[in-house]
């Protein structure tokens, strides 16, 4: 199977942990794109949707389904979105599309976060995809020489902006065999706004597209 007919099927996959009359956390990214179609078919059985990026509030908006605020709201069931890798953890790599601040911030207001990959993102230890961070500008190559120290080889990701005016090194070189302490040890260098760890907050439950099926992996 292609991997954009896995993307598709594990996005409408997602559509049955979707509860009634509830509000929906989304991601970004060509995965969440199959995910906004396949949401589509039970707009109106949903509240509306607290999106990550302005791809996706574009998208959402353009098929009728409503936005919500995220400060609007205390209580979060979901957040779907997909990831850049994922280990048998439940730990994730993400930021690919420069969106893991806003998404990192809604991940972690969400009750249940539902990770929806195809099986090329499953990985035995994160690092191959490299590691996104958005960082303040003016700290750039303080922190560039920062992650040096520790083995990493930053890359300026250019042209890119993110929506809160920010910057994003791409990480090469990582080996990470312990997500938490290395996603806490970048966060504590000043000038970082985010890092594409998500180990504290990792996903709760996993559906890996496979061309065999659906594979499903809970905390
Ligand atoms: C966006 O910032 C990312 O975190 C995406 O969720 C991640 O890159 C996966 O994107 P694709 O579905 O396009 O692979």
């Amino acid at each position: 199977m292609k991997q954009n007919s896995l993307k598709e099927a594990v996005s409408w996959a997602a559509i049955n942990f979707i509860q009634p009359n509830t509000i929906v956390g989304i991601g970004t990214g060509s995965t969440i794109d199959y995910f906004i179609n396949a949401l589509v078919s039970i707009k109106h059985q949903i509240k509306g949707v607290v999106s990550s990026s302005e791809k996706s509030t574009n998208k959402l908006k353009k098929l009728g389904i409503k936005i919500i605020d995220l400060n609007e709201i205390n209580f979060l069931p979901i957040y779907i979105d997909s990831a850049d890798e994922i280990d048998s953890q439940l730990c994730m790599i993400k930021g690919g599309g420069a969106a893991l601040t806003h998404e990192k911030i809604i991940a972690s207001v969400a009750d249940k976060f539902i990770c929806i990959v195809d099986v090329s993102k499953k990985v035995n230890v994160l690092g191959r995809f490299p590691l996104p961070i958005e960082v303040i500008p003016m700290a750039r190559n303080f922190i560039i020489r920062e992650l040096e120290k520790i083995g990493g080889i930053p890359k300026y990701r250019q042209d890119v902006t993110t929506e809160n005016g920010n910057i994003i090194l791409d990480i090469h070189n990582l080996h990470i065999l312990d997500p938490i302490s290395l996603e806490k040890h970048i966060n504590s260098i000043p000038g970082v706004v985010t890092v594409g760890l998500f180990a504290s907050r990792k996903a709760d439950i996993v559906l890996i597209s496979t061309s065999k099926g659906i594979e499903i992996i809970k905390e």
